[in-house]
């Protein structure tokens, strides 16, 4: 077993032992990949104030997500393919989340679909939805959803149409893949991945085919999308959505502090400042330095949640000082997954929390909760740059 001391150990893993398509599905952002490049470059900007002498012994990442109990502030956000990147992806992830105690977030567009996860993983798990033009799948969706005990519904509002990630097109990206000389001389050098591929039945998209009618072919990601996600979608529809549900609602992709005060308004539960990883909109600001306009707009009406280029914990302790409750990681945990499955998605977990465990202690705190502002140093203008 390979020693892993972070998460760039768990990314070269990944890169090696997964087929080029889905790595590059994974590790890419939209158009000139700006605002993928700047999630991670901007926590970078952000520096620790360091601290002594203070008592740092019985620390605690403790805290919670909607109400539910975590072991630290990290949840497995919503990834589509996640069955791609290793065999029986989703299963694997969700086991590692609920051993760990974290949330794990089941995309619509996962391989392993909502019952199978449910009947497979040892906690209740949130659900993720993206509103197609077809209102009865998701209705149907949302049913499925409650039957299968899903805690929380993370409605994803930043992807009703799908920013272009040119190495998708180029690798010809499918689930599962298409055999052409290409991908078959790739596919040839990944045996494990291969091996796990053909040791299970999972490999399409599980919570649509076989579920939404008329669908000719959802193996592209790109042309489904384009033909199914719903436009027109807006804050009345989402209204109808959170009554539907009825449960904990988690609004995604929030990345204005106008948005923000309308996500509020309709009652979510907590949102997610977000710019999809930088998979959406290329040229939109990194979600940590939008991230304060947004918690003065709503912090005291609805709980925070932050994700976009989170790969440590010291990127967990940044946000949490500046005001989000918890975070999300999504290649991060994908890296664990591509290189070692289960056991990965729980090593990426350990780094994180070791990571943020030791850097509040050197930050003289013990609680995740009392984190603030005066643990960080912040370039001037950081946050006032850009009007
Ligand atoms: C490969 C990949 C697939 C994703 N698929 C989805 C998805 O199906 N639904 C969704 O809401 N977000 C999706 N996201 C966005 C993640 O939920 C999350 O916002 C993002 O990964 C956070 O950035 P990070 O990867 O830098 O941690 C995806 C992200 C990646 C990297």
């Amino acid at each position: 077993m390979p020693v892993i001391t972070c998460i760039d150990d768990l990314k070269r893993l990944h890169k090696a032992r997964t087929p080029k398509m889905f790595y590059d599905y994974a590790e890419s952002g939209s158009w000139t990949e700006q605002t993928f490049r700047e999630n991670t470059t901007d926590f970078a900007q952000i520096r620790l104030r360091q601290k002594v002498a203070v008592d740092m012994t019985n620390r605690s990442t403790r805290t919670t997500m909607i109400g539910q109990d975590i072991a630290m502030p990290v949840a497995l956000a919503p990834v589509g393919l996640t069955g791609m990147q290793h065999a029986d992806g989703e299963i694997l992830a969700a086991r590692a989340a609920a051993r760990f105690g974290v949330p794990f977030t089941l995309s619509t567009m996962s391989i392993c679909s909502i019952e199978d996860v449910a009947a497979h993983s040892p906690a209740p798990f949130w659900f993720q939805l993206y509103v197609m033009r077809d209102e009865d799948f998701v209705r149907r969706l949302i049913e499925r959803a409650k039957a299968a005990n899903c805690s929380a519904l993370v409605l994803t509002l930043d992807l009703q149409i799908l920013g272009q990630r040119h190495k998708d097109l180029k690798n010809g990206l499918s689930a599962p893949p298409k055999l052409t000389p290409a991908t078959i001389a790739d596919l040839a050098t990944r045996w494990r991945w291969g091996l796990g591929m053909l040791g299970t039945k999972r490999r399409f998209f599980g919570n649509i085919v076989g579920h939404a009618k008329g669908v000719a072919d959802a193996s592209s990601l790109s042309s489904w999308t384009a033909e199914q996600f719903d436009p027109q979608l807006d804050w009345g529809k989402i209204a109808k959505l959170k009554e539907m549900w009825g449960g904990k609602l988690i609004l995604k992709g929030i990345l204005d502090a106008d948005d923000a005060r309308k996500a509020a308004e309709v009652g979510a539960d907590a949102i997610v400042v977000s710019n999809h990883g930088g998979r959406q909109l290329d040229g939109a600001l990194s979600s940590i330095r939008m991230l304060p306009q947004i918690v003065d707009a709503v912090g005291d009406r609805v709980e925070i949640h932050l994700d976009s280029g989170i790969r440590s914990g010291q990127d967990v302790l940044k946000a949490l000082a500046l005001g989000a409750r918890s975070t999300y990681i999504g290649r991060a945990f994908l890296h664990g997954l591509g290189a070692m499955g289960e056991a990965g998605v729980t090593a990426a977990l350990e780094v994180i929390r070791k990571e943020l465990d030791v850097s509040m202690a050197l930050c003289g705190e013990r609680d995740a909760h009392n984190l603030g502002r005066h643990n960080l140093l912040i370039p001037e203008g950081f946050f006032t740059r850009y009007s």
